[in-house]
């Protein structure tokens, strides 16, 4: 039986920044382009001060849930993924079931694994539905990429959440049950309480990750009973969690590199591009990372395929799995207008993105959707405009 992806809505917030202009305000006397040609990144988005995990997730779902005219009555879970939570039992996804009118007999929960706990409650789902435990699941990953002012890792912010509808029958991808894993303990980048920002070492992360690439390929090859290179050969789309382009880059050729495999820079243009265009516009967004470069890739999917799809969290785990995109995905995608959605965006000066997303300023807006209201004794309410 198919279980997969049967819909996908991402929300975006609607400022960003110029990252060039970032790097020219940060360089002190440094060639910028070290650090642009380094990260690969063009725009960064950047939330108001009232938008949070929440309020993010729950412009996703709802998008999602009205884009494709979805029967909420066969919604049977809630999970939210995120490592930018705000509290330590309160499940974010609890706000979320109330703000999208989601009924009470719906499993809600919150999973952490960093940028790879959306992959684990997708998997999760796609195996639940096919067990016939639940009819229909909603994931949703959202996640507010925040770094020290000043540090390397600022030009590789960014925000968003992406929601998925797990079902029978996709009519975007089908998820194929063999995945392919490598976790190993390592300190490349944690966020400990109290911390509001990450402790990030750059260089150990980029070999982390490309480590855990190549396990988790490695893994995967050998459960399937297959060769790595012919297994690149079969594939249409590789898809890559992408915390900045170069960093996917990278990690695709460290991969070629590895097996001697010859056709490595003619599919990249083919199988790898397409799916760092939207992410190069929005940043990081950490677990729904992965699945906006999937939508990403499958702006310019034209017929069925077979997409590879590498999820990493750091600290460490990771997966590789494939999935079967559907004969119409390509233009399901599109007519989310994402790339349309980017454009008309407000671009913020460097001075006005510092004081809305570091000193928690407000600016002015005409923002429609969810927002935080207040905060009681720590508890959130939402209301939207
Ligand atoms: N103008 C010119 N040069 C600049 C500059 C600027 N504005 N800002 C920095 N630079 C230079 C630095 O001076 C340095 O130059 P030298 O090599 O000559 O010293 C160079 O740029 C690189 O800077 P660092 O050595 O400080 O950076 P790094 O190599 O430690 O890390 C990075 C770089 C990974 C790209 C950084 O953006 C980062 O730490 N990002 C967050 C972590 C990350 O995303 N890692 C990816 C794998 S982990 C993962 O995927 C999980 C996840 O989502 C986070």
């Amino acid at each position: 039986m198919n279980v997969g992806i049967d819909a996908l809505y991402a929300y975006i917030p609607g400022n960003y920044i110029d990252v060039r202009q970032l790097a020219i305000a940060r360089a002190e006397g440094r060639d910028p382009l070290k650090i642009l040609n380094l990260v690969g990144q063009k725009e960064m988005a950047i939330p108001f001060n009232f938008e949070d995990i929440v309020t993010m997730s729950a412009n996703a779902v709802k998008g999602m849930l009205e884009h494709f005219n979805t029967d909420v009555s066969q919604i049977e879970r809630i999970v939210m993924a995120t490592e930018s939570s705000f509290d330590f039992s309160k499940a974010g996804a609890s706000y979320v079931q109330e703000l999208v009118g989601l009924k009470k007999e719906t499993e809600v929960y919150e999973v952490k694994h960093a940028c790879a706990s959306g992959t684990y409650a997708l998997l999760d789902a796609v195996n639940a539905v096919r067990a016939g435990e639940i009819k229909s699941a909603v994931v949703v990953m959202s996640d507010i990429c925040r770094y020290e002012r000043g540090s390397s890792a600022e030009y590789t912010q960014g925000a968003g959440a992406v929601a998925v509808l797990v079902a029978k029958n996709p009519r975007i991808i089908a998820i194929e049950p063999k995945t392919g894993t490598c976790s190993f303990n390592v300190a490349d980048f944690y966020r400990p309480a109290g911390c509001e920002t990450p402790i990030v070492d750059g260089k150990l992360s980029i070999e982390s990750y490309i480590n855990a690439v190549q396990g988790s390929f490695a893994d995967y090859a050998h459960k399937i009973m297959l060769n790595e290179s012919e297994i690149l050969e079969r594939l249409d789309n590789i898809i890559f969690h992408t915390p900045f382009p170069k960093m996917a880059e990278r990690a695709y050729f460290a991969l070629c590199k590895n097996l001697n495999y010859a056709n490595s820079e003619r599919h990249f243009e083919k199988k790898v591009k397409p799916s760092l265009s939207i992410p190069s516009r929005v940043g990081n967004v950490y677990t729904a990372s992965l699945y906006l470069a999937l939508a990403s890739a499958l702006e310019s999917a034209d017929r069925e395929g077979i997409a590879g799809l590498f999820s990493y969290g750091s600290g460490c785990t990771s997966k590789f799995f494939t999935g079967i995109v559907m004969p119409y995905a390509g233009n399901i995608i599109r007519s989310l207008g994402i790339s349309k959605q980017l454009s008309a965006r407000r671009k913020l000066s460097i001075e006005e993105y510092e004081r809305v997303f570091y000193d928690q300023d407000s600016i002015d807006n005409d923002y429609r959707g969810f927002k935080v209201k207040s905060i009681k004794n720590g508890y959130r309410e939402y209301g939207s405009v």
